[in-house]
């Protein structure tokens, strides 16, 4: 008698093995037959204790292998979940090994900085040498050596910050003009871009702190003619095109006469934008024939020399070249702005 229970039992249970559908369903089929405690196979064995000695040893014989069958077929069936449970991840996160790695992501130049650069080398190719100024300058360097004396008018034009001990943040770059002056005398053709700044209020065409580009040739017989050459060139290889300019009379202590070039606003095509206040039209490029006091008050001989200088607005200059509407956005610091050139 049970024999036979034995048997259907270990019948019944491996079809049902066979039959699981889940690991799930495997553990609770496991649990009904082999649980130690009220397993179907524990109750079997419990009956044996009313047997003879020697029946009991056949039967118990019978029970193992049967245990020992089930506890086989549980193995293989979870080795089967557990291998399409592995093949199914491996298809959901598999890696293609020969994919290029991405690599370190690369920053790239500020606009300004491009335009700097730019501006470099032409200059460079026209014989022009690169100079560089301090920041923080001397009232001198900033105004006097520039005709600037400190009741001219003129310092009131450039709202200045002043700092302890009677120095300045330069105002423009002007004042390396006449480092460029002093150090390396005449003939001399020089550029130097910086930083300047300014104590305004910041609105979408004005900010603190701007970048320019001054420059500066001094030989004899230097004319007006050779400062549009020069300016011409400057502009025509910053905008590939011939930009729309017009040449105002302008008034700077340090050239004479001096003039104000302006460019035709790119931005709004001369309709009146933000940048151009409305007017059309965009300052761009201050200049005019060196003012021979400024020689003077760095030793050159008017008599013997003469130049053309100016100073070009390089902030304004990104912002007619690339179309950017505010220059807040320029010192920002906001990648999704400046990832866009
Ligand atoms: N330094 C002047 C400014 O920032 C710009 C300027 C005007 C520079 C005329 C020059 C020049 O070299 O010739 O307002």
């Amino acid at each position: 008698m049970l024999d036979e229970s034995i048997q259907e039992l270990e019948a019944g249970s491996l079809a049902r093995i066979a039959r699981a559908q889940s690991p799930e369903e495997l553990e609770a089929v496991r649990v009904e037959v082999l649980g130690r405690k009220g397993g179907a196979l524990a109750q079997v064995s419990k009956d044996m204790g009313k047997l003879a000695p020697e029946e009991r040893a056949r039967i118990g014989k019978l029970l193992n292998g049967a245990k020992q069958k089930l506890e086989d077929a549980l193995a293989a069936k979870k080795g089967q979940f557990d291998e399409a449970d592995l093949r199914a991840r491996l298809d959901g996160e598999w890696i293609d090994l020969t994919l290029p790695a991405p690599g370190p992501r690369r920053g790239h130049l500020h606009p300004i900085t491009r335009i700097q650069r730019e501006l470099e080398d032409l200059f460079v190719s026209l014989g022009f040498t690169v100079l560089d100024g301090p920041e923080v300058e001397t009232e001198y360097y900033n105004f006097d050596a520039l005709n600037i004396p400190a009741d001219h008018p003129a310092r009131d034009m450039q709202d200045t910050f002043w700092l302890d001990g009677g120095n300045l943040l330069r105002t423009h770059t002007s004042p390396v003009q006449v480092r460029g002056m002093e150090r390396l005398g005449p003939p001399l053709r020089m550029i130097a871009p910086g930083r300047a700044f300014r104590n305004e209020s910041v609105d979408a065409s004005h900010e603190h702190t701007f970048y320019q580009l001054e420059g500066m040739m001094i030989d004899r017989e230097v004319s007006v003619a050779h400062l549009l050459y020069f300016m011409k060139t400057l502009l025509t290889a910053i905008f590939h095109r011939e930009a729309t300019v017009r040449l105002r009379p302008g008034y700077f202590p340090f050239v004479e006469p001096g003039f104000e070039l302006d460019i035709q606003c790119l931005i709004c095509g001369g309709a009146g934008c933000p940048v151009c206040k409305q007017s059309g039209w965009v300052e761009l490029l201050p200049c005019g024939l060196v003012n021979p006091q400024v020689l003077r008050l760095s030793g050159i001989d008017p008599g013997a020399w003469n130049g053309f200088a100016f100073g070009l607005g390089l902030t304004r200059l990104a912002m007619m070249r690339y179309a950017i509407d505010d220059i807040r956005h320029l010192q920002g610091g906001d990648l999704r702005f400046l990832e866009q050139f």
